[in-house]
């Protein structure tokens, strides 16, 4: 018997369908995960019968108190421990053509397993006391996990119509399991990619975080981009892709480039929104595209525009418009300045990163050295080197100015009281002046050399310590 049959929570249903002659399985991605040995806190049980009285009953034998039952799909969910338990009854299940809402007919097992996405998603274990651990596979989803393989049980014609969101769901296990999609499969999602606008932004971004967090997300969103889905949901990437060659000068592809900097940052972090700000560091990059005779092609400005499309991006795709938000932003806005310090290494220079950046630096950082990619093996051991003079330059500056989270060693109140003057423009031109003077080194970081600049710059504006001025 499978191990993953050991929860107490599949013998008391066992012993109960048992009770009341009913079939009773576990199906569905619990059961592919079993075989795969990756472990699941979601159980789907499927009873052909009523799911609710099962779920109610279940729960009573086990103690739970809380049962969830949504009467509108026949569905009951408990927890138990920290597992999700789901019950349903079996059912035929078809959607109209514009909406994703089910028309619902109790059905066999095979009914219940043919409305499923995948072959593999379509596996049962069953739960009766004669066939205990028994595997119920129609659809051979059994062959198609052995061979890494994603296939719709139906035509993808019908599996894709009822549910669009299922061809975002094939790209995310292909690339979550390091699978491959069948032939059929993958033409049903090149010939259905419109059908994704009738899904909601919030269920496609769900899936494209699995995506992103996957080991490989190049993976997915090379696949995202082949079927066409990519266009449909996400233009600002799908526009990235593509060469110009004009006097024989060709610029790179910067989707490629882009995919490979989400795989650089994610064998580094398994930062969501570090990896999301690497799928778009570039989105500024079509419209800023130049050539010029005698310098080539040049994306002046894309870290400006790039950072400037993110919120409406972020609005669009309901992705959070809080600190996330801004977060990617900032990488975005921020993503060629470290790099450019490589040229000229001024402790300046890296004040002011460490003053824009702050907690934010290192995640920059990692950004920037992920986006060093090239072809050429020599020059990308160059420039990566000529990094970690950046990164120790930066160790040393933060050590001795701590400029990363910048508190003014002068407030305003003190400046006001120090002049004996309201608040006001000057105020903040003095403090402005202590905060440059810091950040280009003129004077450090601390309470008594700003203090002392303070009184000089305040003199230099016709104002004297305790002067009734304004
Ligand atoms: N399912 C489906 N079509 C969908 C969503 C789900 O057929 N659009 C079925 C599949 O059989 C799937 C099961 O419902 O295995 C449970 O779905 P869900 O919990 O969303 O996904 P899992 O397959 O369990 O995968 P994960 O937990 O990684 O999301």
């Amino acid at each position: 018997m499978k191990k993953c049959l050991n929860c107490p929570v599949f013998n008391v249903v066992s012993d109960i369908a048992a009770e009341e002659q009913l079939k009773v399985y576990t199906i569905g991605g619990f059961v592919r995960d079993c075989f795969l040995e990756r472990p699941s806190k979601d159980i789907d049980i499927v009873v052909l019968g009523d799911g609710i009285k099962l779920a109610d009953k279940a729960a009573k034998a086990l103690g739970i108190k809380r049962v969830s039952v949504y009467k509108n799909f026949g569905t009951a969910m408990f927890k138990y421990e920290d597992v999700k338990v789901e019950f349903v009854g079996a059912r035929k299940e078809s959607y109209s053509k514009d909406s994703r809402k089910p028309v619902v007919a109790t059905g066999t097992l095979e009914d219940d397993q043919k409305r499923r996405d995948f072959t593999i998603n379509a596996l049962a274990l069953s739960l009766n006391k004669d066939t205990f651990g028994e595997l119920v596979d129609p659809f051979d989803g059994i062959s198609d996990l052995q061979n890494k393989m994603i296939r719709t049980p139906l035509d993808p014609k019908a599996t894709f119509s009822d549910d669009p969101l299922r061809m975002m769901r094939a790209i995310r296990f292909a690339s979550q399991l390091k699978f491959r999609i069948g032939e059929k499969t993958y033409e049903g999602i090149e010939k259905n990619v419109q059908r994704l606008q009738i899904v909601s932004n919030e269920r496609i971004v769900e899936e494209m975080h699995k995506i992103m967090q996957s080991p490989k997300p190049s993976i997915g969103l090379e696949l995202l981009e082949d079927t066409g889905l990519m266009k449909e949901f996400l233009p600002e990437v799908s526009s990235l892709k593509g060469t110009e060659i004009k006097d024989r000068l060709a610029h790179k592809d910067n989707f490629y480039h882009t995919v490979q900097v989400v795989d650089n940052v994610s064998k580094m972090s398994n930062s969501l929104w570090l990896r999301w700000a690497a799928l778009l560091h570039d989105i500024g990059k079509p419209g800023t595209k130049r050539f010029y005779k005698d310098h080539g092609w040049t994306f002046h400005g894309h870290d400006y525009l790039g950072a400037q499309m993110i919120p409406d991006l972020f609005k669009r795709l309901r992705l959070p418009l809080n600190d996330k938000m801004k977060y990617v932003q900032k990488l975005v806005a921020l993503h060629l300045r470290p790099i450019a310090l490589v040229e000229n290494v001024t402790d300046s220079a890296v004040r002011r990163l460490l003053f824009d950046a702050g907690d934010d630096v290192d995640d920059l950082m990692l950004l920037c050295e992920a986006d060093i990619t090239s072809k050429n093996m020599k020059k990308l051991r160059q420039y990566l080197a000529n990094f970690q003079k950046v990164r120790k330059k930066l160790r040393e500056v933060e050590e001795k100015d701590r400029i990363r989270n910048f508190q003014p060693p002068i407030s305003g109140e003190e400046i006001m009281r120090t002049f004996n003057i309201k608040p006001g423009k000057t105020v903040g031109i003095i403090k402005n002046a202590i905060k440059e003077a810091i950040l280009d080194g003129e004077i450090s970081n601390n309470y008594h050399e700003a203090y002392e600049f303070m009184i000089q710059k305040g003199k230099a504006l016709g104002l004297e310590p305790g002067n009734i001025n304004n």
